[in-house]
């Protein structure tokens, strides 16, 4: 069924059973890419996320949610520190190391331990430390809450340009909105 929505594009309704489907629907969420690092008995895990979302700043939490099936997944679903890598547009290849199944993601990665001894990945956007506080049940996920304790960030300059991903695949940012937005037609 195509349904006409307000704006001149037609839409389509996808089934919400269909995994597949409903995937390429969320996918019209334009999202930053995060890599997501802690330090376990058996070594540096990390693994690439884009769920990564900040929640509160009194106190500072933010959140991502990690696959149950994940093999990363019992590195993060505890409490326990653990750093977010906010990703540049040129770490294409960091995102898609710790997103490869199978592979020693810290073989040949350069990383430094943080105070807690959490991996430290170099050359992110931003960098924050924090501790999980709550893991919440949520469906296939598992939604872990972290205190950030400490963040840090690449100084501003033209070379700080976020990597997003956008329909499945990864993205720039091309365009800034030039002025403000024109509010004339809402003013009656
Ligand atoms: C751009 C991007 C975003 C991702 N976001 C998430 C996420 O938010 N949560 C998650 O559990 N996996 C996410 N993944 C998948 C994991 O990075 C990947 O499946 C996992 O690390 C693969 O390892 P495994 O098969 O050993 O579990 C994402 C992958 C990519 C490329």
């Amino acid at each position: 069924m195509t349904v006409r929505t307000g704006a001149p594009r037609t839409a389509v309704e996808v089934p919400v059973e269909d995994a597949r489907a409903l995937r390429r629907v969320l996918g019209r969420f334009a999202t930053g890419v995060a890599v997501v690092t802690a330090m376990t008995p058996h070594g540096p895990r990390g693994m690439t996320v884009n769920s990564f979302a900040s929640v509160s700043l009194d106190p500072p939490l933010v959140l991502f949610a990690a696959a149950r099936s994940s093999s990363q997944h019992g590195a993060f679903a505890r409490p326990g520190p653990f750093a977010v890598h906010v990703l540049g547009e040129d770490q294409r290849a960091v995102s898609a190391r710790f997103a490869a199944p199978g592979l020693d993601r810290f073989d040949g990665q350069e990383f430094v331990p943080g105070e807690d001894g959490t991996p430290l990945l170099p050359a992110a956007l931003a960098v924050l430390e924090c501790r999980a506080e709550q893991v919440v049940r949520a469906g296939d996920h598992d939604i872990v809450v972290g205190r950030v304790g400490r963040a840090t960030k690449a100084v501003d300059g033209p070379a700080v340009r976020p990597l997003l991903y956008y329909g499945g695949s990864y993205r720039k940012v091309s365009d800034e909105y030039d002025g403000d937005i024109d509010w004339s037609p809402l003013l009656l």
